[in-house]
């Protein structure tokens, strides 16, 4: 069977992990400005991942600034204790790790019945397996390309293949969730990541970074 490619629209979410923090509000209305379709929200808590990012404060502030969806991505330990503070903040989508110590099944229905998207998230090394159970119970799957922690890391091909996978799986059960990809998101990587059948491309260092902002988010989603 050939690689699942996309049949939706792709859209792309600029990581804020990679603006420029002494004017985040300002750098928001970049994103905006640069036709950014989402906002991705790192938060880390320097637990469940090696490094510490932000927190509710932040998600409020990105609320109050703009219109624009929140993407929110915890990468903390117990996410369902955390859980309420973020919906509160205003974040639209809200995405919990298979790996990250909590019941997975309850936080996301958690997640629904505030009103909120619930998004599932797995590591580069963890297999689909283990997100399986609850592909019925999601809006988007966050397949890593990088182990999470950091920003401007290499994109990993070997994540690939679960990213195809997953795209049949949705396929063939007749389900509706977003295939997302986060880290090491660029011109080409983005690419190789449509074909494989993602449709939402996080990118940070390609986006913020970037000379001309616009014309990357075009070239990601492929335009
Ligand atoms: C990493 C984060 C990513 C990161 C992406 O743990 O989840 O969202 O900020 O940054 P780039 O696109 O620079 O790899
Ligand atoms: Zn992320």
């Amino acid at each position: 069977m050939n690689a699942p490619g996309p049949s939706r629209p792709v859209l792309v979410a600029p990581s804020l992990l990679a603006a420029d923090f002494s004017k985040l509000g300002t750098e928001i209305q970049r994103a905006v400005d640069a036709g950014a379709d989402w906002l991705h929200l790192d938060v880390m808590d320097g637990h469940f991942v090696d490094n510490i990012s932000f927190g509710p404060a932040v998600v409020a502030m990105a609320d109050n600034a703009s219109d624009i969806f929140l993407d929110v991505h915890l990468m903390i330990s117990r996410p369902d204790h955390y859980l309420p503070r973020f919906i509160e903040a205003g974040a639209d989508m809200v995405t919990v790790h298979v790996e990250a110590g909590h019941d997975v099944a309850e936080t996301l229905q958690r997640i629904r019945a505030a009103g909120v998207r619930a998004g599932l998230a797995l590591n580069p090394e963890t297999p689909l397996e283990a997100v399986e159970p609850h592909l019925h119970a999601i809006d988007l799957l966050l397949c890593m390309t990088v182990v999470p922690g950091f920003g401007g890391q290499a994109f990993m091909p070997e994540v690939l293949e679960k990213i195809e996978h997953a795209s049949r799986l949705r396929e063939t059960r007749g389900l509706d969730f977003h295939i997302e990809v986060d880290g090491g998101i660029d011109a080409h990587s983005a690419a190789t990541c449509r074909a494989a059948g993602a449709d939402v491309m996080v990118a940070g260092s390609s986006t913020f970074r970037a000379p001309d902002m616009a014309a990357a988010i075009r070239v990601i989603r492929g335009a």
